[in-house]
């Protein structure tokens, strides 16, 4: 592939995990260090797109000549996707998006107590980000990812028809030294009627493996 494939096509990442208030000073959130959403923005930058990057907080630099968006909870992540999905042609959900948020947010920090040895807190289901994208009209290429403990092609696929997606990478997360937060990674990709297995390698180059497969899907 050259430095143009992608020469006039923007692509869209969400990247990194998100936060979720509980109070002033605490969050739930997840091992996602963004490493493999920015990868595939590099990888889509040396393909000749133009990339925008949403990103939950990460501590990496953004590669170069990509636009970055920082985001923090799943809500500021769905608002932006909808906002940047809208003008894109390939929609690409690398997030590991909290699927819960706190109901009601504690305005002060939420003081610990001598009489209640348990503490609830209610959550409420966030928004499908990478579903909601793939309802705009008109609808970009959409890459989701589905991380998953076993079953990966059972999982991947019933995802990727649930979320109207053209193309998903499942990651089996449960494996030591890949997935969440580790600099390598291994991905068994499905579209409608294909498959690919991407295996254990760096971020980098499986970025651009899985960018490969991206561009051979759309020239179709
Ligand atoms: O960031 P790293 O440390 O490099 O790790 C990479 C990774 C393991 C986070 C990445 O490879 C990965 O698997 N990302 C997806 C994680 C995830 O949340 O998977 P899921 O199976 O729960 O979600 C399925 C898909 O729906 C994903 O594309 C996710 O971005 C999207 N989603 C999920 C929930 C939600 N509310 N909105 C979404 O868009």
């Amino acid at each position: 592939l050259s430095e143009q494939s992608l020469q006039g096509k923007t692509v869209v990442i969400t990247a990194g995990p998100t936060r979720e208030a509980i109070d002033p000073v605490r969050y739930i959130s997840n091992h996602s260090s963004g490493k493999m959403g920015f990868a595939l923005a590099s990888a889509a930058k040396g393909l000749g797109a133009t990339v925008k990057i949403i990103s939950g907080p990460v501590n990496l630099t953004t590669p170069s000549g990509c636009e970055r968006f920082d985001v923090s909870s799943a809500l500021d992540m769905h608002q932006r996707s909808l906002e940047l999905g809208a003008t894109c042609d390939i929609f690409i959900a690398c997030a590991a998006v909290a699927d819960y948020r706190v109901a009601e947010v504690a305005s002060h920090k939420i003081k610990k107590t001598d009489n209640n040895d348990a503490l609830q807190i209610n959550l409420l289901k966030n928004p499908d980000i990478v579903a909601d994208v793939a309802k705009l009209t008109p609808k970009p290429f959409v890459l989701g990812f589905a991380a998953e403990t076993q079953d990966l092609e059972h999982y991947a696929r019933d995802k990727m028809q649930r979320k109207g997606l053209d193309m998903i990478a499942a990651n089996d997360v449960s494996i030591p030294g890949q997935g969440f937060n580790s600099s390598d990674n291994a991905l068994q990709v499905y579209w409608p009627n294909g498959q690919s297995v991407l295996s254990l390698n760096d971020k980098q180059r499986l970025a651009q493996q899985l960018m490969d497969l991206v561009v051979q899907q759309i020239d179709k």
